[in-house]
């Protein structure tokens, strides 16, 4: 199946069938000769909606979402009283932390980048090696995973029954249930939350809606080439990726500065050889805000990414130019940042555990990724 995919490659419209094709309505209207590019594009990528999308079994209420908001920002779940969410994946900047890889309980290390959360309902899989299959399933990942945020769902349920007004918010947020305060519907909340978190109207997605004078010359030639050389063959969709998984270094595998060879991406998942180094292809949405770039985070310049890029993926040596051209294009990603209200939380009780920051440097960064990986 792998093998498939990377070799479907060649044929660049491969996921032009998935990606539900909306030609607008303006072009019909005014009968504007056919743009190919444009034509193109909107056979190959979808806008991002502007409503927040439906959240499989899970519906989306303003309760749910204002509990998810606050458990997003809530120390509290975390065994040290340090770490929530968004420290992390800080909806002030991009919805990742912009460090090479994640610090996290005790100041360690983490083995892998974080990826933002921003327009994270949208792709089919979750985490870097996709081993979370959505976002529900991957809340509860970090919650306990010992080199992130090192709780249990013990701890997490007595601290927030120790509050009065989370009792109150779960009863509201999940009706009808019995027992509303449970650690499923934390998930089931902060799933709720993320579903809001979308970065609709980038200037390509206008161009794709039909403004086709938003995008300059130089971006134009970027998208293009983006399509032309096969980058699109794995950053398609709406979220231009996110959708399936391929070797980093499908020609060429990168040196061991950029691929650190003890990360064998998907292989921990599936023990299965042709999973070594197999990585998600990174969703390219917002890419200028969420540097640094690739799973080890090695790499903090957008044009640099974008070359090997071309030379791991493709065997293409892309010149500067088009280096400079297929950037610009990726900087027309950028869409509107979600603006959230700071919750403000409930006050501790005598009920609630206090934290317990120790601090603990003794993880060799092999035991971490075993740590994170087996936390699903
Ligand atoms: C210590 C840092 C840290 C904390 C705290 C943290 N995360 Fe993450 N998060 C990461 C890293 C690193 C990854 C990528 C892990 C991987 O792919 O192996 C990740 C991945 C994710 C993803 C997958 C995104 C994608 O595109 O695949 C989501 C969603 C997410 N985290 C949500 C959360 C939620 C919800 C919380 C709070 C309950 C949280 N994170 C807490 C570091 C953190
Ligand atoms: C064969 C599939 C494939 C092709 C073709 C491909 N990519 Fe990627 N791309 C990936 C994978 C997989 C990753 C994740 C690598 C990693 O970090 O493990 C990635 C990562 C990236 C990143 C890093 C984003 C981030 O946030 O870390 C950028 C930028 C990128 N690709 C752009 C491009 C461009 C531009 C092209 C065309 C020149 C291209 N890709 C071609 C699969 C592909």
């Amino acid at each position: 199946m792998r093998l498939a995919a990377v070799s479907a490659l060649a044929i660049v419209s491969v996921f032009g069938v998935a990606a539900i094709a909306q030609d607008s309505g303006a072009e019909a209207d005014t009968a504007a000769p056919v743009d190919e590019l444009h034509q193109l594009a909107n056979e190959l990528f979808e806008p991002i909606p502007s409503m927040v999308p439906a959240v499989e079994g899970n519906a989306v209420t303003r309760e749910k979402v204002e509990l998810g908001r606050m458990l997003w920002f809530d120390p509290r779940l975390s065994a040290s009283g340090v770490l929530s969410c968004n420290s992390c994946h800080n909806l002030a900047m991009g919805g990742d932390d912009n460090l090479e890889t994640s610090i996290g309980h005790g100041w360690q290390r983490g083995p892998r980048n974080s990826p933002t959360v921003f327009n994270a309902v949208f792709n089919v899989a979750q985490f870097w090696d996709g081993r979370a299959e959505d976002l529900r399933t991957q809340a509860t990942g970090p919650i306990q995973a010992a080199v992130e945020m090192a709780a249990t769902p013990e701890l997490v349920l007595s601290v927030l029954n120790s509050m009065p007004e989370y009792q109150e918010r779960f009863a509201l947020a999940f009706p009808g249930e019995d027992e509303p305060l449970t650690f499923d519907n934390v998930a089931r909340a902060i799933e709720a939350f993320e579903a809001t978190l979308i970065t609709p109207a980038s200037r390509f997605d206008q161009y794709l809606e039909g403004n086709l004078n938003i995008l300059s010359d130089e971006e134009k030639e970027g998208l293009q080439l983006f399509i032309d050389t096969g980058c699109a063959g794995c950053h398609a969709g709406v979220n231009l990726g996110g959708q399936d998984y391929f070797p980093f270094g499908v020609v060429e595998r990168p040196g061991s500065e950029i691929l650190p060879p003890n990360d064998k991406g998907r292989f921990a998942v599936t023990q299965t050889a042709s999973d070594e180094y197999v990585f998600r292809a990174v969703p390219l949405r917002n890419v200028e805000l969420t540097a640094p770039y690739f799973h080890s985070g090695k790499v903090w310049d957008l044009e640099q990414a974008v070359a090997i890029m071309g030379v791991s993926q493709l065997g293409a040596d892309l010149s500067e130019e088009e280096v400079q051209a297929i950037s610009a294009f990726l900087r027309t990603l950028t869409g509107e940042q979600p603006s959230v209200e700071l919750p403000i939380l409930p006050v501790s009780t005598p009920e609630t555990p206090q934290p317990s920051p120790q601090v603990k440097n003794s993880l060799e960064p092999e035991d971490a990724v075993q740590d994170q990986t087996s936390v699903r």
